[in-house]
């Protein structure tokens, strides 16, 4: 009986001085379990005359609930701290600022397109692709520029092989478009191209051109000055001026170089136009029927104008950029100023 005092203050001591559930399990398993402290007193009962038992067994089972009782209470005071521990550390504060997007926008250079493309496509113009990668005989030959035509300057093509190179233009892509036969055409096309040019403020190796080419019956040079001179309203602003200045293109015949008023200082000359008034916008021209023959249309009852932009040289005016460069550096300080 006198043990059985002692066992008790024992096991709610350690009961009491356990800090973790395993800790707990370890004293129950000690005290309750098949060899435990208390268990082993209860078999020591048989021991007993039969007139001691009945006490006995009372006060042991009076100790085992006693500690089992104990046990327990820990067991749930442990859980339930750590049950209000993890939900502390998982509370959300829904009043904290949100953590911010980093949402993407377009290019200076997409954004430039974009307005290019919807000013053609309100003309009704349907907008195509062609490869980069080009036949030599697509991005020269059926563009009325024969082998040894100066304008193949092989210092300016980048060639795969003697009949593949990266297109130096979008002029192909007439040619192409021409070939499959649809007529009218009325097309533009928009894609990169390459010129073995080393980089500075005005040049890069790889650039974008739109190229735009109508084809029909009856289409005339009223036609394509009319249409650019729109263009270069909607693009520029409604009291742009247009000058169509003689120039020579070997797929055009006659050909002109495109320039508009200064929209800085309406033509008066300004640094922004080098003093000049104008600014030169594009390159353009009636197609050559040396072309439309090549391409299989037949130049007695078809006609058409065909112009080539540069895209770069487009943002760079419309969004007053000063060097070409900062297009392509991917510098967030200037991309993000659109
Ligand atoms: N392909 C010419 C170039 O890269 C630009 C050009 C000029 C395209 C006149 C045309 C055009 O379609 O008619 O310099």
């Amino acid at each position: 009986m006198q043990d059985l005092v002692k066992i008790t203050e024992d096991v709610l001591a350690r009961v009491k001085a356990c800090e973790s559930l395993d800790a707990l399990n370890d004293v129950r398993v000690e005290y309750l379990g098949k060899k435990g402290i208390i268990t082993l007193v209860m078999k020591e009962m048989k021991d007993l005359s039969p007139e001691e038992r009945p006490a006995f067994g009372q006060k042991v089972n009076e100790v085992r609930a006693k500690a089992e009782e104990a046990i327990e209470e820990a067991k749930n005071r442990m859980q339930a701290a750590a049950r209000a521990l993890k939900l502390e550390a998982e509370t959300i504060d829904v009043t904290l600022p949100a953590k911010k997007m980093e949402a993407g926008h377009p290019h200076p250079c997409q954004l430039a397109l974009d307005e290019v493309e919807r000013i053609f496509v309100g003309m009704g113009y349907e907008v195509v692709e062609g490869p980069e990668v080009e036949y030599q005989e697509y991005n020269f030959t059926k563009l009325n520029i024969p082998e040894g035509h100066p304008a193949r300057d092989v210092q300016d093509t980048f060639y795969i092989t003697d009949d593949i190179l990266l297109r130096s233009q979008t002029s192909p892509v007439q040619a192409r478009v021409m070939e499959q036969g649809k007529l009218p055409i009325r097309m533009i096309a928009p894609g990169r191209v390459f010129r073995s040019d080393a980089i500075d403020a005005t040049h890069s190796p790889s650039f974008n051109q739109i190229e735009g080419l109508v084809v029909d019956k009856h289409i005339t040079m009223t036609d394509l000055k009319g249409t650019l001179t729109q263009f270069a309203k909607e693009l520029f602003g409604e009291d742009t001026k247009t000058r169509f200045r003689p120039h020579h293109f070997p797929f055009t015949e006659p050909s002109a170089e495109v320039d508009v008023s200064c929209f800085k200082c309406g033509g008066k000359g300004c640094r922004f136009c080098k003093g000049e008034g104008w600014i030169e916008i594009l390159g353009c021209g009636m197609v050559h029927p040396n072309v439309l023959e090549m391409c299989g249309i037949d130049p007695e009852k078809y006609t058409g104008f065909a112009f080539g932009v540069g895209l770069e040289r487009i943002a760079i005016l419309k969004y007053e950029i000063d060097d070409m460069r900062l297009l392509y550096e991917n510098d967030l300080r200037f991309l993000s100023q659109f």
